[in-house]
């Protein structure tokens, strides 16, 4: 099944192209579509992509185009990274978090969740479940931003899971020191993923309030997504699409963004707003928009590993991870925390597979990677791109 077959098989981009005959347009009519068509020939045809071009590309809304998107993108994707599709296991290991991120289901205000923590040697024990008997090569240990972790016991953990398994270990656990990173790495760590969230400065630090605890602020997140880089570590880095005063030209600057960050990885997912935050009434990101994100991206960025992410999964189960893969995508990022925790660590409702346990994640990537027809990477999936 080839890619553009299946998106359009599988139904999911609504369909607003008019099929009226070329003849009963008005000669303007077609002009305006041809002129229209040959602009996008000509953005997709260029090696980069130009803000103006991508906005552009964001506006696409007619069946057509978007399967000539999407097609590009897979193209794309095929050339330079070819058909393995790499997985990370995701272990949620506390969702305690000093931060009052105003879109997180996690967020310190949410006084309705019970919150948890997975002691140590618990986390390290999961780990090596993941990797020597559901077979993944990296586990990313998440997390709130939860002090009760200090430095040790983070290091400590990275050694133990490193001593016990042959995998990579990724860090996905928010703000700490540069130093702190620092030693994360000497420890073993080579993966880190810290969300810039937007690119619109104003808007980050709307959704990001600032306290005592907290210093929240767009440049000191910028400016450790860097440091990370210069340490060493192959970056992940990413933004939600359709947040509440989000515009396409943030959008664009979004995408723009992954070059500036050098990021090796790019995690775009949907928000999806939860009932216990201060966005309760905001609309939920789009799917579609989000797919088109995911295009862009690959061709805006060639190389970089783009994930199909938790939250797009959770706004289209049926086959949201199989479209995005078609889209440009070439990461899936499967649930390894066991049941118990999952209800818990609800960034935000519905969230896709929280009735699940790590086998059946590890069975259902499987499978929507064979939907596919592609393959499962068997090495470590570190980074292309440098
Ligand atoms: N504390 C770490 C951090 O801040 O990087 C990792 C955990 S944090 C909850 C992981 C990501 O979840 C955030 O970077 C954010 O983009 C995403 N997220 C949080 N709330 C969300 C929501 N309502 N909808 C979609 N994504 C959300
Ligand atoms: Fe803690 Fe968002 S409020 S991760």
């Amino acid at each position: 099944m080839s890619s553009s077959e299946s998106w359009r098989g599988l139904g999911m981009v609504k369909e607003t192209y008019t099929s009226r005959p070329a003849h009963d347009l008005k000669l303007e009519g077609i002009r305006e579509k041809e002129t229209y068509t040959s602009r996008l020939d000509c953005i997709l045809d260029k090696n980069e992509l130009s803000k103006e071009g991508i906005v552009f590309l964001l506006k696409l809304d007619r069946r057509e185009h978007l399967g000539r998107l999407f097609k590009k993108a897979d193209e794309v994707r095929e050339e330079y990274i070819g058909e393995d599709v790499y997985v990370r296991g995701v272990l949620e290991f506390s969702n305690y978090c000093r931060n009052d991120c105003l879109y997180c289901g996690i967020r310190k205000s949410n006084l309705k969740l019970r919150r948890y923590r997975i002691k140590p040697e618990e986390i390290v024990g999961i780990a090596k479940n993941a990797v020597s008997s559901l077979g993944f090569r990296t586990v990313l240990l998440q997390s709130g931003e939860d002090g009760y972790y200090t430095t040790e016991v983070v290091e400590d953990m990275i050694k133990r899971i490193l001593e016990k398994c042959d995998c990579r270990v990724a860090l996905s656990i928010g703000e700490r020191t540069v130093e702190e990173y620092k030693r994360f790495y000497d420890a073993g760590a080579r993966r880190c993923l810290v969300r810039f969230e937007t690119s619109n400065k104003k808007l980050f630090e709307k959704l990001h309030p600032k306290s005592s605890q907290t210093k929240n602020s767009f440049g000191r997140r910028v400016k450790l997504i860097k440091r990370l880089g210069k340490i060493g570590y192959q970056v992940g880095t990413g933004f939600m699409v359709g947040l509440p005063g989000q515009s396409i030209e943030d959008l664009a600057g979004d995408i723009l963004m992954y070059d500036r960050l050098k990021a090796n990885m790019a995690g775009t997912g949907p928000f999806i707003c939860h009932p216990d935050t201060p966005l309760a009434c905001s609309n939920n990101g789009s799917f579609e928009m989000s797919l088109k994100v995911i295009a862009v991206t690959r061709i805006a960025c060639k190389d970089i590993f783009i994930s199909a992410t938790t939250a797009l999964q959770s706004l289209n189960n049926a086959n949201g991870r199989e479209l995005a893969l078609q889209a440009g995508a070439n990461l899936l990022m499967p649930n390894i925390t066991p049941k118990k925790y999952r209800m818990l660590y609800q960034l935000y409702p519905n969230k896709a597979c929280v009735y699940e346990n790590p086998f059946d994640c590890a069975n259902c990537v499987k499978k929507v990677v064979e939907t596919v027809g592609r393959t499962i990477g068997r090495g470590y999936g570190d980074a292309i791109r440098k």
